[in-house]
């Protein structure tokens, strides 16, 4: 660290006032809402409405003296139409504090209900960076998938189904309150939803670690909600990168290990943390288009596409890409099923001590395998490595490339600047499953 600590360190940060994580952390709700308001309206994920730990946990909540309100009509995804009905039932019951839990759809629909119950009018006119003209009710944010990092960023994802896109409101006045993660709320989830939950962060934290670095200007945080990579959350993403590497697999094959679950979870947190102010990139950009044309879940298609997307990347960011190869590539060989899969060659660039300590041209070849390493981990959690496999219609790149270009806000985070015929290049790479680098 001391090396970087010169005149050219820059950090900027935003986060909850308050962050709690462990097993079994969710029994402190009832305290925590103490000091944060006495009528409360849940957004509870459908399936974890029954759930006997979250039925309990309410029960615990109006046991305190609270006035509790619940709301579980959310579908995957965030359907813009379904906000309405969610907002109308708050505002019935004279809100003073949302709580969600449930994965990123649930989180995301508490801070729009909390956003609109504040500032009343038609959920578009927040769209974007900024638009929200002021703070909102408070919102405690209890994940219960480990992905998304939505219960500390400081945007909401919704799906505008009429034209066929996903959209974001992104201020920092939806950053959670308090965001409560317990890892045995998650141990319900199935494989289908803990690999694309737990690629989503993946994603994130890459996306995040290697985002473009902005010049260190006043105006920079009061300017961009996602203001690029600095110090602050480079360190977490790529904590992020390692958490999710040492845990993925196995909450994946074992689904009751809660110290893989755990593992996730933290993996998740960092790169919602990172994320929430260094911002994604075109893994995301893209993912909107052929999410909302493939009907598959985000985190499917940023993990499909994120390796494509390094391979774009990668001239840009030899470093970052070296050390995630080596952290990904670490958690490859050191798995049972995957260990025979990387050459002798990579395996002794891999687990050389640490990423500086390899050669200029070493760190070139451990950057060019970062892309192929990181679709091998995934692979083994049944993401698709190519975009055929999820239906995507070859016909639709010149239409999706166009979409994916048109979220500037993402794109102007990617450390290579993006047009269209570089999107089409990326996606035609992924229609075919070609990746260059070995
Ligand atoms: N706001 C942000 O910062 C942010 C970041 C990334 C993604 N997102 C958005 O979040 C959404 C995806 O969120 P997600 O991946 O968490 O999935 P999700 O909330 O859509 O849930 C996916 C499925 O998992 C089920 N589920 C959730 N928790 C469960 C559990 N513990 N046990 C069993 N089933 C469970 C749900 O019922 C649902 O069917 C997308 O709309 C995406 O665009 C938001
Ligand atoms: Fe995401």
């Amino acid at each position: 660290m001391s090396e970087s600590v010169n005149s050219q360190l820059f950090a900027g940060f935003r986060a909850p006032k308050e962050i709690v994580f462990g097993a079994g952390q969710r029994r402190s709700l009832p305290k925590i809402l103490n000091g944060l308001g006495t009528r409360v309206f849940f957004c509870i994920d459908p399936v974890m409405a029954s759930h006997p730990d979250v039925e309990r946990l309410v029960e615990d909540v109006a046991a305190n003296g609270t006035d509790v309100q619940k709301f579980t009509e959310i579908s995957p995804e965030l359907p813009m139409q379904d906000i309405a009905a969610a907002v109308s039932a708050a505002e019935k019951h004279s809100t003073e504090v949302v709580v969600a839990i449930g994965g990123g759809s649930s989180i995301d629909m508490a801070k729009l209900v909390s956003c609109l119950l504040t500032h009343p009018g038609d959920v578009r006119q927040y769209f974007g960076e900024f638009a929200v003209p002021g703070p909102i009710l408070p919102i405690v944010a209890i994940p219960t998938t480990a992905g998304t990092g939505s219960e500390v960023t400081p945007v909401a994802v919704m799906t505008d189904s009429d034209n066929g896109v996903k959209a974001g409101v992104s201020s920092p006045y939806l950053i959670p309150a308090v965001a409560l993660c317990d890892p045995e709320l998650t141990l319900t989830c199935p494989p289908s939803v803990t690999a694309a939950s737990g690629a989503d962060a993946l994603t994130h934290c890459i996306e995040s670690y290697t985002a473009i670095r902005r010049e260190n200007k006043p105006d920079l945080l009061s300017s961009r909600v996602a203001i690029g990579q600095s110090a602050l959350t480079s360190s977490l993403a790529l904590e992020g990168v390692q958490a999710i590497s040492e845990g993925l697999l196995d909450a994946y094959r074992n689904p009751d290990d809660l110290d893989a679950r755990s593992r996730v979870m933290y993996g998740a947190l960092l790169g919602g943390l990172a994320f929430g102010t260094a911002g994604n990139a075109v893994a995301h950009a893209l993912q909107y288009p052929v999410g909302a044309s493939t009907h598959t879940p985000h985190g499917v298609g940023t993990g499909l596409l994120m390796p494509y997307v390094m391979e774009y990347n990668q001239q840009a960011r030899v470093p970052e890409y070296a050390k995630i190869a080596k952290i990904v590539g670490r958690a490859i060989i050191e798995d049972e099923v995957l260990a025979d899969e990387v050459s002798e060659e990579y395996r002794a660039l891999i687990l050389a001590s640490d990423a500086e300590a390899n050669t200029s041209r070493e760190q070139e070849q451990l950057a060019a395998a970062a892309p192929r390493l990181v679709q091998q981990f995934l692979s083994e959690i049944k993401i698709p490595s190519d975009l055929s496999q999820i239906g995507f219609d070859p016909a639709t790149i010149g239409t999706a490339a166009e979409k994916g270009v048109a979220s500037k806000r993402l794109c102007d985070n990617n450390p290579v600047p993006l047009d269209v015929p570089g999107a089409h290049s990326i996606l035609t790479a992924a229609m075919k499953g070609q990746l260059s680098g070995s």
